[in-house]
């Protein structure tokens, strides 16, 4: 038995290890657009970035970025993606094409035993069981491949490198459209513009490529011609979807790609996480949000980046959550803003209510109308419920701070503390001038300024406040 598992090991060497390449130094001239078009936005997060996450799921020894405009966003676009771990860049400085792009990484690369998958940086819908199809193929015809192309059929294929193959259907010749014949053109099969090659062969001939074209490029298309001339065999891996392996070269094609995300993910979440939307077509979740089981939500609703939000809770309309993470059974009302913040179970926050930097509101905590938290947090059962600031606030438990209180925390310089406690109850139009502590069970009367420390069990009033009593402690 042992002998018979070293055959099969022997009959089958491990495959080489896969490099992955990713061209995008280009800046994209059909987007009109100052910023390179690897760095629009797709579903909130840069083209290459989704480039690059579904690269990594492949597992390679290797991520290069060829980069060009605006070189150093790329890069930080990737590292924000990838973080540091086995990617790394080559620059192409002027842009003579895409075989020009490839050469900027022979350093990195060439000498490599290995097998290298080229990427555009614009191809962003592409699917690791796509590119695994490809690497598949390539490898099956063993250790000698060379080439293995992936192909589509467009219905119009203008604008892309034309596939030529022989009456056999093997692979002949890319030509681009704008070197093309009338009856090439005709082809609707196109090159992708992904690739699986031998490394070390496609730098060779990569080296005799010459920009004579209409364009005056390197093509990197070149590469497979040469090595079909030199007898290679180079193959064809034609791919059903042509939407996914697109690229996007213009704003309209980028929204339509947005809405195909789009669908996809709210798809996702209807059936495998059991969430309700109301109106899928006008509902934006990124692709790193998680939401739980029988959460409602209704149109205009955006949740973006790695918000999480728990089960049964209710989002009304035009509600924006971005990091947030929200607990179980918690109602958003309309038009509320929770960003970077935490809201536990049971909560009620809005209509129109806004919580930022790192605010939380604590189990069965509630803020209603134009109440903003910045940087603060409301202890359980507590409630600001109308028209209130508070800014590097600490509020206890079941405390309530009335309509249009405002924590002072900003003396023009630096901002300032405020800490209540609990039982409080802050009486309508209070200013609590920061820094100042209001002890547990105080109350302040409505219109109070208070400049100083309240005692706990304490009600003051007036400009600034003065003590008027001592109050009767509510704790048993
Ligand atoms: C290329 C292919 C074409 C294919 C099409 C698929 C060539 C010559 N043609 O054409 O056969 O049908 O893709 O979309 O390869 N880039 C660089 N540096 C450069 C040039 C390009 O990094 O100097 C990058 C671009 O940023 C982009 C990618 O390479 O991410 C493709 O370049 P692009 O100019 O879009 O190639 P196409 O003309 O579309
Ligand atoms: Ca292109």
């Amino acid at each position: 038995m042992k002998q018979m598992e070293n055959q099969e090991t022997e009959t089958k060497p491990e495959p080489k290890p896969i490099n992955v390449l990713i061209l995008a130094a280009g800046l994209g001239t059909r987007m009109r657009s100052e910023t390179a078009k690897v760095l629009h936005e797709l579903g909130g997060r840069p083209l290459v970035a989704h480039v690059c996450r579904t690269a990594r799921t492949l597992e390679p020894a290797r991520i290069i970025v060829v980069v060009g405009h605006q070189a150093d966003l790329v890069e930080a676009a990737v590292r924000t993606e990838l973080g540091d771990s086995k990617v790394g860049f080559a620059v192409q400085t002027e842009q003579h094409g895409t075989g020009d792009a490839v050469m900027a990484a022979r350093a990195e690369l060439a000498d490599s035993d290995s097998t290298l998958l080229v990427l555009s940086g614009d191809v962003p819908l592409v699917r690791a069981e796509s590119l695994a199809g490809l690497v598949q193929q390539h490898r099956k015809q063993g250790k000698d491949a060379v080439c293995t192309i992936l192909t589509v059929e467009l219905e119009d294929p203008t604008g892309y490198g034309r596939m030529i193959r022989d009456t056999d259907g093997k692979f002949v010749k890319i030509v681009e459209h704008r070197d093309a014949t009338d009856h090439e053109r005709k082809t609707k099969e196109i090159n992708s513009g992904i690739y699986c090659f031998d490394t070390q062969r496609m730098f060779a001939a990569l080296e005799r490529v010459q920009p004579v074209n209409a364009q005056g490029e390197y093509y990197l298309t070149d590469v497979p011609n040469i090595l079909r001339q030199d007898g290679s065999e180079v193959g064809l891996h034609l791919h059903e979807d042509a939407r996914e392996v697109s690229g996007i070269n213009n704003r309209v094609e980028l929204a339509e790609f947005e809405s195909i995300l789009r669908r996809r993910t709210l798809r996702r979440l209807m059936l495998e996480s059991g969430v309700t939307f109301i109106d899928p077509l006008h509902t934006y979740v990124g692709e790193d949000a998680r939401i739980g089981r029988d959460t409602v939500i209704y149109p205009n609703v955006h949740i973006e980046g790695t918000s999480v939000v728990g089960e049964r809770c209710v989002i009304r309309a035009g509600a924006r959550l971005t990091n947030a993470t929200i607990g179980d059974g918690v109602t958003i009302k309309d038009h509320s803003m929770i960003l970077d913040s935490w809201v536990g179970d049971g909560c009620s926050v809005g209509p129109f209510a806004h919580l930022r930097m790192q605010s939380v509101l604590m189990a069965g905590a509630a803020v209603g109308n134009f109440v903003e938290l910045k940087k603060s947090t409301l202890g359980p059962k507590s409630k600001a419920m109308h028209l209130t600031y508070l800014g590097d606030a600490t509020i206890g438990t079941r405390t309530n701070i009335g309509a249009g209180t405002i924590t002072c925390n900003y003396d023009g310089k630096n901002k300032h503390p405020t800490t209540i406690g609990d039982g409080v109850k802050i009486g309508s139009d209070t200013m609590l001038v920061a820094p100042v502590t209001v002890g547990n069970g105080a109350v302040t009367a409505a219109g109070s300024v208070v400049t100083r420390d309240i005692e706990p069990n304490t009600l003051v009033a007036g400009v600034p406040a003065l003590v008027k009593k001592k109050l009767e402690s509510d704790e048993k």
